[in-house]
């Protein structure tokens, strides 16, 4: 049954059973063939009286199937964003029409041209001079990471990258050398908490960026606030914590994993488990009061985490803030 069936049939279900006024919420009807939705199926008469409303909202992005890379804006946003961006460098070309022949099936993992440019610019903007990068596979974010500092190589700007997948890694390694980046890349093979965890507290990041196992993220960040691997002004950058959208039906009680469908059909099991870590992962970032985090609905979803500076001032101005607030309503 096609995506555009499948709605009709459950939008029918859904009319016949309720005489509510229905505010249907949807992408324009040419997308919906090729977009992956959340219908959120209030077949449950209690859904609808707690409601009074149905929801049928859709999740634009834009994967058909597995091996696609996954955004959360309408392909053609995406496209248009794209052609308004610095284009891949002749390296970034190569590699990423090497990465798609060597791992036809798996060349999704890759970043995407957008976010690499967007990691390019974080490391500039931010003067990062020593980066840490968990999860390189076959260096697309490497490469972007390490344009982002090579200009300050003469200052000892230096991006260490992690993997546990040494053919991948083999093709990063060409493609870094390649591009002379050699001279600021270290490539390190291994699973990446073992190396993390033997870093000692001397060892200090400006930039991490978070790209491996998504069933590690929590070790990795509680590994790197624990052994006080930020620097002073350093943060983390961790991708994939919206996952496609489905970290939804673990907070919002309207939507159930059970709920969400892709185009194929419902979105397999694997998939829940890797939402379900997403979602703890942004729960404890969220939590943690040794930093301050912004979670950016672009891209699959980026969260920003930095260290919290707060002073004796600070507590001392919020004290005397609420002591007058709290005479004000007196
Ligand atoms: C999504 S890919 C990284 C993509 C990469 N950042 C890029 O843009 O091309 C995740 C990578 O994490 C690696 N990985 C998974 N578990 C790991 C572990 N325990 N230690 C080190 N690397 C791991 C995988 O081999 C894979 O290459």
């Amino acid at each position: 049954m096609s995506i555009l069936h499948y709605f009709r049939s459950k939008l029918s279900t859904l009319r016949n059973s309720t005489s509510h006024l229905l505010p249907i919420y949807t992408t324009s009807s040419s997308i919906i063939s090729n977009t992956k939705i959340i219908l959120r199926k209030p077949t449950t008469p209690r859904v609808l009286k707690t409601n009074n409303n149905i929801f049928v909202s859709f999740l634009s992005t834009t994967a058909k199937n597995d091996t696609e890379r996954p955004f959360l804006l309408p392909k053609d946003v995406e496209s248009y964003s794209e052609s308004y961006t610095t284009p891949p460098n002749p390296y970034q070309e190569s590699l990423s029409k090497k990465t798609k022949l060597a791992f036809p099936k798996e060349a999704h993992k890759m970043v995407p041209h957008l976010e690499a440019t967007f990691l390019t610019f974080l490391a500039r903007a931010t003067r990062a001079k020593s980066i840490l990068e968990i999860g390189c596979y076959t260096g697309y974010s490497t490469v972007a990471l390490a344009n982002g500092i090579r200009h300050r190589k003469h200052k000892g700007a230096k991006l260490t990258a992690l993997d546990n997948d040494p053919v991948a890694v083999s093709l990063a390694k060409k493609h870094v050398e390649l591009a002379g980046l050699s001279g600021i890349v270290e490539f390190k093979v291994g699973d990446a908490f073992d190396i993390i965890e033997n870093y000692g507290s001397d060892l200090q990041f400006d930039m991490i960026f978070l790209d491996a196992n998504k069933s590690g993220y929590l070790d990795y960040y509680n590994a790197i606030m624990d052994q006080d691997l930020l620097s002073k002004n350093g943060f983390i950058v961790a991708d994939n914590v919206l996952f496609r959208g489905y970290v939804r039906a673990f907070s919002d009680p309207y939507v159930r994993f059970s709920d969400l469908y892709t185009k194929d059909g419902p979105v397999p099991p694997q998939h829940k488990n890797i939402a379900r870590y997403m979602h703890r992962f942004n729960e404890a970032v969220q939590k943690d009061t040794r930093t301050d985090n912004v979670l950016l609905p672009i891209f699959d979803g980026l969260m920003l985490i930095w260290k919290r500076k707060s002073t004796p001032f600070d507590v001392v101005r919020a004290e005397k803030f609420l002591e007058e607030r709290s005479e004000l309503y007196r």
